[in-house]
């Protein structure tokens, strides 16, 4: 960093789109305070035309899962219970985490800075937001909703092995400088939010911008995206758009398989103990 201003080789997606002019839904905001977890979380008066969205995105997406998703994803939608009809509560989600891997849901306003996600991470606490996208982005949103996070990103934390993974994400990544903070972020976009694992049954799905997304759930499996067998060094010098399908994306063989790849590649450049 010179005169505060960072060298661009290192700035996030994020931070690029900030300059750049887009939404500002995309721009992560500063948690100032502390924010509700569990219990403490409020359910939102939601207007009922909230509902019907919630409604419209689970029942298309949902259609979509048998054949895609992958078997952990499926069994962690079972855990969590959703209903069609109604937007979850996040202090029940959060019950549920805390009955299986131990971690807890908290309510942020939006997108927030990478240092306040990694250290929710840390401290096993996922943090969601509870408001929903309008009509007119039902198929694309920029920013995140709850939709992509409780249907898309909680049903793999009730994963252990993943929770395991995504808790020392946040460790690592808080412990991260320069270009490892990038490395990090690359192998965040194509494992949690594009990943792909390798079922017995099959390639399937369990990232949640894939899992999320009308278009990406139809995209991803299909001729046109070259899969790359899992590899941490490969995965981080992957360059990547976040405002385009996808070309390339990387298969795990099991969620043993990223827990162990990342704490050993975390612990080589000691970014974990
Ligand atoms: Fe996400």
């Amino acid at each position: 960093m010179k005169n505060g201003v960072k060298d661009p080789k290192i700035l996030s997606a994020y931070e690029k789109a900030a300059i750049e002019g887009v939404d500002p839904r995309c721009i992560p905001q500063r948690l100032i305070g502390s924010v509700p977890i569990g219990d403490e979380i409020v359910y939102p008066n939601y207007p009922q035309e909230d509902n019907v969205n919630w409604k419209f995105l689970y029942n298309r997406q949902t259609n979509f899962l048998p054949g895609r998703a992958c078997e952990e994803y499926l069994d962690g939608i079972d855990l969590l219970n959703f209903s069609p009809d109604r937007i979850p509560a996040l202090k029940d989600l959060s019950k549920i985490f805390s009955e299986t891997t131990g971690w807890q849901v908290a309510r942020v306003p939006g997108l927030i800075e990478s240092n306040d996600f990694f250290e929710l991470l840390r401290k096993k606490v996922f943090p969601s937001t509870d408001y929903i996208r309008k009509e007119n982005e039902l198929d694309y949103t920029p920013a995140p909703d709850c939709f992509h996070d409780m249907f898309g990103h909680m049903p793999l934390i009730t994963n252990k092995n993943f929770a395991s993974f995504y808790q020392s994400f946040g460790e690592a990544a808080l412990n991260a400088k320069g270009m490892d903070s990038k490395f990090l972020e690359t192998f965040h976009w194509f494992t949690v939010e594009f990943g792909l694992i390798k079922n017995p049954a099959g390639m399937r799905i369990y990232g949640a911008g894939i899992l999320s997304s009308n278009e990406e759930v139809q995209h991803s499996l299909s001729d046109v995206v070259e899969v790359v067998d899992f590899d941490v060094e490969k995965i981080i010098n992957q360059d990547y758009d976040v405002w385009h399908l996808q070309p390339i994306l990387f298969a795990i063989q099991s969620f043993e398989e990223l827990e162990s790849g990342f704490k050993d590649w975390t612990k080589s450049k000691k970014l974990i103990n």
